[in-house]
């Protein structure tokens, strides 16, 4: 598992100041210190491209992928997958079969399951899944300090060398109008309060299903990670169902790069393996995946011996300390999309999005530096 997210940050005290809030309510009452926010030349492709670079690269000959899928909700296309960008920039074989799914935030969690089973269905191959989103909602809403945006790349496998995914799960769908994106919107709309608690319900009734199915009781997991739209949820998650256990070691990313959609969950997942002190050798680690609208998933996977080769915790901290700080000024320009076309951002990865031509959108590869 890999993850990328923008060069690029606004601090949540500088939004406040600006929107004449109280900082404490975003550092404190939603838990979260800073979002990552994305120029114009930066989209759900180039950091989806960056993500999945980094995980290929652990990868012994890429010619073994045979399928992509490519989750997200913040697709700029109705028709064409987002993943054919990035099986064109990653130079997979040309029958690999390529899709997009779609479940809000949900939608990662949907394709892992989908690529666990055509695995053990086809042990010989391997699936990239790929979770991009980029989260906007209105400038002065009271979800503007939860935008955010990220990248999650993942190969499934037979004989995985970081998680084995468990075969117990419980699902609830329930039709609610908590958060949606009409197809002429660029910005999410959202019930703030409903989604929160049709969030909290359906942990709670997939955890007892969880339970139930896998025959477990809550002493068999040994850790818990929550989708995190804002810290502060998946506190409120943990309140819920593992008060006993601390969760600060999922939420050190999430804090600082805000709600990533479909990558959230495994953002969240990326920063306990990174972070945590104990060895989580053998470990369970239960997973609470949501996406609005709303469909939720309590799931586990465990830790495989000698994971810690597999991460990139030096790489992975210093791609966030390295972001820059953009003013209130530059923020709303980005939001806006109108930065100076003539000024050459930083982009995550090699490809960057370099214009809109005939509806077209154009890439390139990006000189090193
Ligand atoms: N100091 C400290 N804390 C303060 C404070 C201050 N000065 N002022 C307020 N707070 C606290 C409040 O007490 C509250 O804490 P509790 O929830 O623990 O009571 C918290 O800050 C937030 O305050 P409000 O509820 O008044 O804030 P709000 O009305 O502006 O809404 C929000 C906050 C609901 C998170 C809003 O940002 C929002 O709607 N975000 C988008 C929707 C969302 O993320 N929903 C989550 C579930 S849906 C999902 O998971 C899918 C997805 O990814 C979107």
């Amino acid at each position: 598992m890999a993850f990328s997210t923008s060069r690029y940050f606004l601090r949540l005290d500088t939004l406040a100041k600006n929107r004449n809030v109280d900082c404490a309510k975003y550092c404190i009452g939603i838990g979260q210190l800073k979002m990552s926010v994305f120029p114009p030349n930066e989209d759900i492709v180039t950091i989806a491209i960056s993500a999945a670079q980094k995980v290929m690269a652990r990868l012994v000959n890429k010619n073994e992928i045979d399928v992509l899928i490519f989750a997200t909700e913040s697709s700029f296309d109705l028709s064409k997958s987002a993943g054919i960008y990035v099986h064109h920039f990653l130079g997979l074989r040309p029958d690999c079969r390529v899709f997009d799914v779609k479940q809000a935030c949900y939608s990662v969690t949907a394709a892992l399951q989908l690529a666990r089973s055509f695995v053990k269905d086809n042990p010989d191959s391997k699936v990239l899944v790929i979770g991009s989103d980029i989260l906007k909602y209105s400038a002065g809403s009271s979800g503007e300090p939860t935008q955010g945006g990220a990248a999650i790349a993942i190969i499934v496998a037979k004989n995985p060398r970081l998680m084995i995914v468990e075969q117990h799960f419980s699902t609830y769908t329930t039709e609610i109008m908590d958060f949606w994106r009409p197809i002429e919107e660029g910005e999410a709309l959202f019930d703030g309060k409903l989604s929160a608690q049709n969030y909290l319900q359906s942990l709670e009734i997939t955890f007892l299903g969880y339970l139930k199915k896998s025959d477990l009781t809550p002493s068999d997991i040994d850790q818990v990670c929550f989708h995190a739209p804002f810290s502060k949820m998946a506190i409120k998650a943990r309140n819920k169902t593992f008060a006993d256990k601390s969760i600060d070691d999922t939420l050190i990313y999430n804090a600082i790069i805000g709600n990533s959609c479909s990558a959230s969950l495994y953002v969240c997942l990326i920063s306990l393996l990174d972070n945590s002190g104990d060895d989580l050798d053998g470990k369970r680690i239960g997973l609470f995946s949501y996406g609005s609208g709303s469909v939720a998933e309590f799931f586990s996977c465990t830790v495989v011996s000698g994971y810690r080769h597999m991460l990139s915790a030096e790489e992975n901290r210093k791609m966030l300390e390295d972001r820059i700080e953009v003013s209130f000024e530059e923020y709303e320009q980005f939001c806006k999309n109108q930065a100076d076309p003539g000024k050459k951002y930083a982009n995550v990865g090699s490809i960057r999005m370099v214009r809109v031509e005939n509806k077209q959108r154009i890439y390139e590869r990006r000189i090193a530096g």
